[in-house]
């Protein structure tokens, strides 16, 4: 099967010129111009991005989590990461205490198959580390889990001591693997959560007022620190605060190899959401919580320089009706999560390139090379070069779109965007040589994901 892409703008991280894409099976095979080869199928790409598929490396489908379940599965989730321009995603799964890690993994290779759309790895969320899991740890990693998210926040469902922290982090420097880690002072959190409650504090916007930035900074700082003594690599998740990136920039200023991403409610939410009427707070109850507005400059520069490498969703769908209303009086029983998965590619693309902030090269940087290089999946992915997967994305960078939860694709009933517009969409997709969504339309097939054994850090 031959798909020849005619007539683009091909743009990588460091690229960018007019050219022709031939795909055969599911590669790259041939990039130049004016090619002349005979395909099945011709994708015109005249005035538009020919652009490496984006790559999501933080979402939670189907994911049980605050007494509901986020409410896009494998199927409605990656087919609405594919009309949003992402082509692969990098999910958790989850070790609940007691159980082994080769069970969460197999636990969510079940909710995968046969629904993804798009190719999908897995990070595993460690919540029991002790001996034996230690050594699975060395497992996962040969098996393409090269990844692991430990929490310093949520005290008695996913926190981990620091000793735990420092030991999983040991043995990484001896695997390969990278830990990702969840950011905030979960005891200090807790104390200002029963102290509101206590004081009859119950709204949406007290979730943002107990969880202060400087909670975020000092266990951003701690999880550094114990990544220095350790002698590996950290990468922080969705960093929000400027005082946390402060202690990511003053870490890598004195050359540590530690990463963060942030994510596209950071850059274009803030605390003043919270303040919406009638419980409409709760749509942006997530943790870390949006910052105030002044933050979204500190983020956008240290995206720009290099201090944050990568721009994740953190997708993590509850519709208002049934899921967020558990928290109608009690703003600490509100699911943490919002959606995302969807939206970030004309997001980034809008707010960033257009408006002047990073530049186009900038923008694949960090929304496909720069996560398949942390997470071990470059140059299969995250680039548009021969014998690469081609997974990639036709962009319209003219046509304008009104972000909303009645178009969009996400299972949700909202959208924190809501009649947000964006110039810049996502008009075609191929996902490893396979029409995914073409002019708009999904033409893909649930199942046709396959999983990314991922590659550890060598
Ligand atoms: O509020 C959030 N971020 N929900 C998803 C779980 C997590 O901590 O990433
Ligand atoms: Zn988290
Ligand atoms: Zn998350």
């Amino acid at each position: 099967m031959r798909t020849l892409i005619k007539s683009g703008t091909v743009v990588t991280a460091t690229d960018q010129y007019k050219g022709d894409v031939l795909v055969e099976d599911e590669r790259v095979a041939v990039i130049g111009t004016s090619l002349d080869i005979v395909a099945d199928r011709v994708i015109d790409a005249t005035a538009k991005y020919v652009l490496p598929g984006g790559i999501d490396v933080h979402t939670h489908l189907d994911m049980p989590f605050g007494g509901t379940t986020s409410a896009d599965d494998f199927e409605s989730g990656t087919r609405a990461a594919a009309f949003g321009g992402t082509t692969s995603v990098v999910d958790f799964a989850i070790q609940y205490r007691g159980q082994t890690l080769h069970h969460a993994w197999e636990t969510w290779m079940k909710k995968a198959e046969g629904k993804a759309v798009v190719d999908y790895g897995f990070h595993m969320i460690m919540t029991d580390l002790n001996d034996r899991t230690e050594g699975e740890m060395d497992a996962l990693v040969r098996q393409g889990v090269t990844s692991f998210k430990l929490f310093m926040a949520y005290p008695g469902v996913f926190m981990l001591d620091d000793a735990s922290i420092f030991k999983a982090l040991l043995r990484t420097a001896k695997n390969g693997g990278t830990i990702c880690m969840h950011a905030e002072n979960g005891g200090v959190i807790d104390v200002l959560v029963q102290r509101a409650l206590a004081e009859g504090k119950t709204a949406p916007r007290y979730h943002a007022l107990t969880r202060p930035a400087r909670a975020e900074a000092e266990a951003t700082h701690r999880a550094i620190a114990l990544a220095e003594i350790a002698g590996v690599p950290i990468y922080i998740v969705h960093l929000s605060a400027a005082e946390a990136l402060e202690m990511v920039a003053e870490a890598r200023d004195r050359g540590l190899p530690a990463f963060a991403e942030t994510c596209p409610q950071y850059l274009f939410l803030s605390y003043d959401n919270y303040e919406e009427p009638d419980f409409g707070g709760a749509k942006y109850v997530m943790s870390p919580p949006l910052r105030e507005q002044a933050a979204q400059d500190r983020l956008w520069r240290g995206l720009a320089f290099d201090d944050l490498q990568a721009i994740s969703t953190d997708h993590c769908p509850f519709c208002m009706k049934e899921q967020k209303e558990l928290g109608r009086s009690d703003f600490s029983k509100i699911p943490n999560g919002a959606p995302g998965i969807e939206t970030r590619m004309s997001l980034v693309y809008d707010g960033g390139v257009r408006a002047g902030r990073i530049s186009l090269n900038r923008f694949v940087e960090l929304t496909s090379t720069s996560p398949a290089r942390i997470f071990g999946l470059f140059p299969r992915k995250g680039t548009i070069a021969p014998g690469s997967d081609a997974d990639i994305v036709v962009f319209d960078p003219n046509r304008t779109i009104t972000l909303s939860a009645s178009t969009l694709h996400m299972n949700v009933d909202y959208n924190p965007y809501e009649g947000r517009q964006v110039t810049g969409a996502t008009d075609t997709v191929l996902s490893r040589g396979r029409l995914v969504i073409d002019g708009g339309k999904f033409v893909g097939r649930p199942g046709s994901g396959s999983f990314l054994k991922r590659a550890s850090r060598s």
